[in-house]
């Protein structure tokens, strides 16, 4: 098992641990980008109150809610759609990379548990509607939902551009492992956008 990671089993046992969940949520797209670059997938991920990019999701209390309940409401709070996740949507658990302590963070370490659950472009726009309206952590916790551009543009801009903004956490490997598990986008690719995006 990589560094920091443990099974869901044994991430529950860790009850002096604090506990958060966030989801990938994703589905297949035919639309076309000015009519001719194949978008191929929407990934929605969140601009989050610190200005940094993340998944929907939250704190999660194991003593009184089910991960994937927590999640659940979570998501409500967030997104203002309730998308039910569950146990076959679960990837994986990890202890959160440790960061100087301020004097408002516990000193109980943090571990992630992340899902990713595949919808139909139907449903993402259902919830990028209410998460601009109705969702109550709008224009709070949570400034907006984006889309990943997986495509790249001719003057490589696009997914490279993206994954140089600054991500919370573990955030940008979970989109990126998950991008290539799912092979929504290829190793090729990849490369060639982490090579541009150092530029
Ligand atoms: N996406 C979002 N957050 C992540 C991710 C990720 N991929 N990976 C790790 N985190 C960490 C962040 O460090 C974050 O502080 O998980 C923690 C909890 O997740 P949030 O989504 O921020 O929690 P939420 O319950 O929605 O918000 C409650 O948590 O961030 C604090 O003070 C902040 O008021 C907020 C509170
Ligand atoms: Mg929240
Ligand atoms: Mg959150």
């Amino acid at each position: 098992m990589a560094s920091g990671q443990l099974s869901r089993d044994k991430a529950l046992e860790c009850s002096s641990s604090r506990h958060a969940c966030h989801v990938m949520l994703y589905s297949d797209t035919a639309s076309q980008l000015f009519g001719r670059t194949p978008i191929k997938h929407i990934v929605l991920m969140q601009m989050r109150f610190d200005g940094l990019l993340g998944f929907p999701g939250g704190l999660v209390d194991p003593s009184e809610e089910t991960l994937e309940e927590g999640l659940t409401r979570e998501l409500l709070e967030e997104l203002g759609v309730a998308v039910p996740v569950s146990v076959e949507d679960y990837v994986e658990s990890r202890f959160a990379p440790s960061h100087p302590p301020t004097s408002s963070s516990s000193s109980s370490p943090l571990i992630l548990h992340f899902y990713v659950k595949k919808i139909e472009e139907e449903q993402i726009r259902e919830i990028e509607k209410a998460a601009a309206s109705t969702a109550a952590d709008h224009g709070l916790e949570v400034l907006g939902m984006v889309r990943v551009p997986l495509y790249s543009t001719k003057s490589h801009a696009g997914f490279s551009c993206f994954l140089s903004h600054s991500f919370i956490g573990n955030a940008r490997s979970q989109l990126v492992d998950s991008l290539l598990r799912l092979h929504l986008v290829s190793p090729g690719e990849l490369r060639r956008a982490l090579r541009s995006s150092q530029r």
